[in-house]
């Protein structure tokens, strides 16, 4: 991974899944790189995992709750000391959970937005004023493929990855003039313990839609990720599922209404 030596990355969520694997390709490049999450023990793990990788100057950890403003900005100052500076915010921290929209609690629509959406929306916040003022950085939002398209049983995480991709939309414009970049990743789904925990509690009729579409390993998103922001790419869908149906919810949607309402009805099919 090129370009990345010297960079001073801070990456939240950054102790599992897709921020691990972002967090080890960008040490293995000599990025000095703070990862942040609210469980210290796992935060810990994770840097010892890293520690025989290092190849940069700095690997810390920060603990954090990306969905409490206050925890955000008692942080961000602690992170800037620690790197001495920012060049990469990856807001990576995310929660899901699948389940019926009349079922579900309501703390399940809160908690979604609270930590995937104002998450993202806290933390870029608390870290605008440093790269805003050196004119300089880049700021890589994870969304997912649900944040572009709906299916069934993701009322609540959809919402709010979508909603993480229109703060996107407009924050890249508005960053132009400051010299700032933006991204914004859409993943598919991939090999991480979020993933395993949803597979638990999925309902049927969204595993037959969602099941079609291949898994990806969390080092390939890295991977893909790390690539389009060195290219400067503002829409990143890693893999070529994801790309297809990226580029056939923007240009057929009703195909793509077709195929997943087919997907469901087979699901509901009583078995003989
Ligand atoms: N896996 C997929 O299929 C998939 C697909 C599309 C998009 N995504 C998105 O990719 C991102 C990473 O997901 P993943 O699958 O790698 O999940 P993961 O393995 O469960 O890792 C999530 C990370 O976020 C941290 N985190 C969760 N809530 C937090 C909070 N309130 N404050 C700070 N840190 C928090 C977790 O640590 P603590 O729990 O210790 O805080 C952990 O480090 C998420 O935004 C997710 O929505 C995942």
């Amino acid at each position: 991974m090129h370009g990345y030596q010297g960079k001073k990355a801070f990456i939240t969520g950054g102790s599992s899944g897709i921020g691990k694997a972002v967090a080890r390709l960008l040490t293995e490049a000599g990025a000095d790189v703070v990862i942040g999450a609210r469980r210290a023990e796992l935060l810990d793990q994770t840097l010892d995992e890293l520690r025989p990788r290092q190849r940069g100057r700095v690997l810390e950890r920060v603990v954090l709750d990306v969905g409490d403003r206050a925890s955000v900005a008692n942080a961000a100052p602690q992170v800037l000391r620690q790197l001495g500076g920012l060049d990469l915010l990856i807001n990576n921290a995310g929660i899901a959970h699948p389940g019926y929209v009349e079922t579900m609690d309501d703390e399940v629509f809160d908690a979604m937005m609270r930590v995937n959406y104002f998450g993202t929306v806290y933390t870029t916040r608390a870290f605008l004023p440093q790269l805003v003022g050196q004119r300089s950085g880049h700021i890589c939002n994870v969304s997912s493929v649900l944040g572009f398209l709906g299916i069934f049983g993701y009322t609540a995480y959809a919402a709010s990855k979508f909603a993480v991709c229109g703060f996107s939309d407009c924050l890249r414009q508005e960053l132009l003039p400051h010299g700032v970049g933006l991204s914004v990743v859409f993943p598919p789904d991939t090999n991480t313990p979020q993933l395993q925990e949803e597979n638990k509690i999925k309902p049927p009729e969204t595993r037959a839609i969602a099941g079609n579409v291949r898994m990806m390993e969390p080092a390939e998103v890295a991977q893909a990720m790390l690539a389009g922001i060195a290219r400067g790419s503002y829409h990143i869908v890693p893999g070529w599922g994801g790309k297809l149906t990226y580029a056939a919810q923007r240009y057929a949607p009703q195909l793509v209404r077709f195929v997943i309402d087919r997907e469901l009805k087979r699901s509901q099919r009583p078995r003989s």
